[in-house]
């Protein structure tokens, strides 16, 4: 892999930063005014640039659009208390884009574009790291195959790109889910651990057929039996019950590093973790019986979403007001005063600008 030692910066010359209006940002909508591009060919990284944002150009053969050798991250950067920039546990995120892109025969990408480039396009656009509070820059890096082929083979060609957003919330309100029975995100020996765009794809009908029925998202279950709950669509899940913390592991689930740092943090405060498998019957039973007081998605987007409503079989079973969370409550403050800076960073998660 060829080093990359500096990464030219190439500034625009129309910011659009004065048109955001950062006191109203949803998620995703608008991109900051530059990228960071790299050109993957001929078995090694070309070329590593932050440049404006603009449309790429394309062949339409482009194998990525075809056979979708497509990865992606998801990442943010928050603004400190004391003005600087930190971008949480973005090691994690490299490890886990470089495991993506083995099992779809994708080059690796080396530290030095991935995380040396991504903090030279903070560095370029820190002025679209939002500051209210509950906002956040999403950094997206993402990678996809651009050889013009028709033939299903790995691509020889990758473009390796970083965009960023500003954002605020993902999810602004308590979530209403459906454990979903009939459909299969992931079976074992497939893609479901990694963060590739078809997971996302095909997630799309069976959360729109939920989302008719009122739900807002799915719990996926186990290809095999559709009997053991796995993880949402967009974040995984966590339970309290009978004051253990609980999250569903499995080899077909995307391994969350919202999940982690929140079993770290519960194991660091004495609380009892488990990642185990997690039965339909054992939620459900443990709702019923009041032995399961909390549930949450957790994700970068998402942060900390307390589920409210599980769905399953025609039934919907009623879970505590998120107002008397404990667990939720107190985590959630705890993860939020970390990333801005406002208690000590004692687990080492901020990559400080
Ligand atoms: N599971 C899925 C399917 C996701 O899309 C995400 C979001 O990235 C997660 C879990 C949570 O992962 P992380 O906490 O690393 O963002
Ligand atoms: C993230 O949380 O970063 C994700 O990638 C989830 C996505 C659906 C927005």
């Amino acid at each position: 892999m060829e080093k990359v030692h500096s990464i030219a910066v190439e500034q625009t010359q129309n910011s659009r930063l004065a048109q955001v209006d950062f006191e109203n940002l949803n998620f995703g909508k608008i991109m900051s005014d530059h990228m960071l591009l790299a050109e993957y060919d001929n078995g090694s990284w070309q070329s590593v640039k932050v440049v404006p944002y603009e449309n790429l150009s394309l062949s339409p053969a482009a194998s990525a659009l075809h056979y979708g050798q497509a990865i992606f991250e998801g990442i943010k950067a928050y603004s400190l208390e004391n003005g600087q920039i930190s971008i949480f546990r973005p090691d994690q995120n490299h490890i886990r884009f470089n495991k993506s892109a083995a099992r779809l025969e994708m080059p690796e990408v080396p530290e030095e574009i991935f995380l040396e480039g991504m903090k030279e396009l903070i560095r370029t656009d820190r002025d679209w790291v939002p500051k209210n509070p509950g906002t956040s820059l999403y950094i997206r890096p993402y990678m996809f195959a651009t050889e013009a082929a028709l033939g299903v083979h790995p691509s020889a060609s990758y473009k390796f790109l970083i965009i960023t957003s500003p954002v605020g919330a993902y999810y602004n309100k308590p979530l209403r889910v459906k454990i979903e029975t009939h459909f299969t995100r992931a079976a074992e020996g497939g893609v479901g651990f990694s963060k590739n765009a078809g997971n996302y794809a095909l997630s799309l009908h069976p959360t729109r057929l939920a989302q008719e029925e009122g739900f807002d998202q799915l719990m996926w279950t186990d290809a095999k039996e559709h009997a053991y709950i796995e993880e949402a669509g967009t974040a995984n899940l966590l339970f309290i019950m009978d004051d253990t913390l609980i999250t569903p592991s499995s080899e077909t689930i995307l391994r969350g590093i919202t999940r982690l740092s929140i079993m770290d943090i519960a194991k660091k405060w004495g609380l009892k973790t488990e990642s185990r498998k997690v039965s339909i019957e054992e939620l459900i039973n443990g709702i019923e019986d009041g032995s399961v007081t909390e549930a949450f998605a957790a994700g970068t987007a998402a942060t900390l979403t307390p589920i409210v409503e599980i769905g399953h079989e025609g039934k919907v079973y009623k879970l505590s007001d998120p107002a008397t969370r404990a667990f939720s409550n107190k985590v959630l403050a705890y993860l939020n005063d970390l990333r801005y800076g406002r208690i000590e960073d004692e687990f080492g998660w901020n990559l400080v600008l």
